[in-house]
């Protein structure tokens, strides 16, 4: 055990042999370490370890291209929102840096992601200590004390090159994140990539040999890579196989942005269900399937100036979908159906990258340990209280709480980085204090 990651609370029995820890945090990507920075400016000392299964902290690095902007203000960073005096701000990170005039003088609300990630390293190297890397954890079980008959501590079983090993915990936060979509029928393999791995395969892949590449979607991510390829790879021919007619804007007009507001949590929480199915019917457009106004831009000037100098390195297959992908000789063959005529064809490029998306993040995998024990809708979703603890059978006692797959009972910034301050704010007064910092201000659990 790395004693310097424990603050040990010598009042608190342990198992002999188990390390056991008042907070256990499942994936350390941006809202687990907002959880650790608001745990470290908390009130009181708890004992807190986090796992992740990458080597470091790499925050969607398969998609960290040079030019890419985050789609976030830089003040909604890791803890500003819940304390705005926090010594772990995005401002804080530029001062420290040397890079705060710099950043003003840009006047631009929204870094670099890469910059972004350069914050992200610079407070987690202020956390490291309570993180674990190259270790996953596999699964969650029940702990039950043999007095009480409670369910009050989690076992959680972890792997790392060593092999397989386990802690308790009081409570666990879950914070797995997003998981890569494909187009169904779909799999990945060399020549058919995720978004989420693209610049990975791209520099793994042979140099010169791009000649036709496919982009499937007409999200940020499809549209970010279209760019970068058209870029990137100056001979290549570049096939946009667009869903839509043409990439459609992001809505980040500010009464639309009130959405991603730490009140409109509270509003989407205790909405009827006839609210929250309005609020993604009226709001999905800030987030899904749409791009970015400055990258839509740029690849309708770079089509342009092309059709200008008589070439045509940009192809866009307007209303139309992947259907298959199959490997015919030294091609990818692609096919792909048009809503325009209702025709199907085949399309044969080197490589297809499918920017498809994401499906929410999903804890069921490594909870199944718990299976009967955790309340579901009738849809079979997690019932989860404001605080974003799962709600469960009355011996319950210990907490497991989410970060990210609570779309359907906190709404749209339960998988973004809006919330992530105070949302870990919260998560940690409810585990510090008991209490919800919801339920003071009278938002019904
Ligand atoms: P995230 O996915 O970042 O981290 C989860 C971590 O858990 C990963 O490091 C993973 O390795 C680890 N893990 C998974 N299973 C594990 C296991 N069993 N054991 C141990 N570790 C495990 N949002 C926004 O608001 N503004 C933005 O600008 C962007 N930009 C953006 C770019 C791209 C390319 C994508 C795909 C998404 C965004 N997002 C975004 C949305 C995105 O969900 C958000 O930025 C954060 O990644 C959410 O942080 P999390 O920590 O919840 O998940
Ligand atoms: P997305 O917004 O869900 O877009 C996926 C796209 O793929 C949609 O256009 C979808 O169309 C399309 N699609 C799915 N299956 C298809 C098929 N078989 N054929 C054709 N098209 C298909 O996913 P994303 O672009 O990866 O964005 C996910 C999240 O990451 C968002 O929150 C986004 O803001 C974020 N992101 C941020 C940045 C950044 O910060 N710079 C960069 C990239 C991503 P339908 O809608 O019709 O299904």
């Amino acid at each position: 055990m790395d004693h310097n990651s424990v603050d040990t609370k010598e009042s608190e029995p342990r198992a002999p042999e188990t390390e056991t820890y008042d907070v256990v945090g499942i994936g350390f990507g941006p809202s687990n370490l907002s959880l650790a920075i608001a745990l470290e400016e908390g009130p009181e000392p708890v004992t807190a370890r986090f796992f992740e299964r990458q080597p470091s902290l790499r925050w969607h690095q398969g998609m960290l291209m040079p030019s890419a902007k985050m789609q976030v203000s830089f003040l909604k960073d890791l803890a500003t929102f819940r304390n705005p005096t926090s010594a772990f701000s995005f401002v804080a990170y530029l001062h420290d840096t040397g890079r705060l005039a710099q950043f003003v003088n840009n006047c631009d609300f929204f870094p670099t992601r890469r910059e972004f990630h350069s914050y992200l390293e610079w407070a987690e190297s202020k956390v490291r200590h309570r993180v674990s890397y190259g270790t996953e954890v596999s699964a969650i079980e029940p702990v039950t004390d043999p007095g009480t008959g409670a369910v009050d501590r989690l076992r959680v079983v972890l792997r790392d090159e060593a092999g397989t090993r386990q802690v308790e915990a009081r409570n666990v936060v879950v914070s797995t994140g997003l998981v890569p979509r494909m187009p169904v029928g779909l799999e990945r393999d060399e020549h058919v990539w995720h978004s989420s791995a693209f610049l990975h395969n791209f520099r793994a892949w042979k140099k010169g040999g791009l000649k036709r590449v496919a982009v499937v979607g007409a999200g940020q991510s499809a549209a970010e890579i279209v760019r970068f390829l058209y870029d990137t790879v100056p001979d290549a021919t570049v096939h946009a196989i667009l869903p839509s007619y043409g990439y459609a804007i992001a809505d980040n007009t500010p009464f639309a942005n009130e959405v991603f507001d730490p009140a409109a949590v509270d509003d989407f929480y205790r909405g009827t269900q006839r609210a929250k199915d309005a609020i993604w019917r009226y709001h999905k457009n800030t987030n899904y399937s749409v791009v970015d106004d400055e990258v839509i831009r740029d690849l309708y000037r770079r089509a342009s100036d092309d059709e200008t100098e008589g070439r045509q390195r940009l192809r866009f297959a307007r209303l139309s979908r992947v259907v298959d992908a199959k490997r015919v000789a030294q091609h990818t063959r692609v096919t792909v159906h048009s809503l325009i005529d209702d025709d199907t064809y085949d399309l044969d490029v080197d490589v297809l990258v499918c920017a498809t998306g994401y499906d929410p993040m999903d804890p069921a995998g490594i909870l199944t340990g718990l299976e009967g024990r955790l309340s579901q809708d009738d849809d079979g979703r997690y019932r989860i209280a404001r605080d974003y603890r799962l709600l469960g059978a009355d011996d319950l006692t210990c907490g497991i709480y989410l970060q990210g797959g609570a779309e359907h009972t906190h709404g749209l910034s339960s998988s973004l980085l809006s919330n992530i301050a105070v949302r870990s704010g919260e998560i940690a007064h409810s585990i510090v204090t008991g209490r919800t910092a919801a339920q003071e201000r009278g938002v019904p659990a």
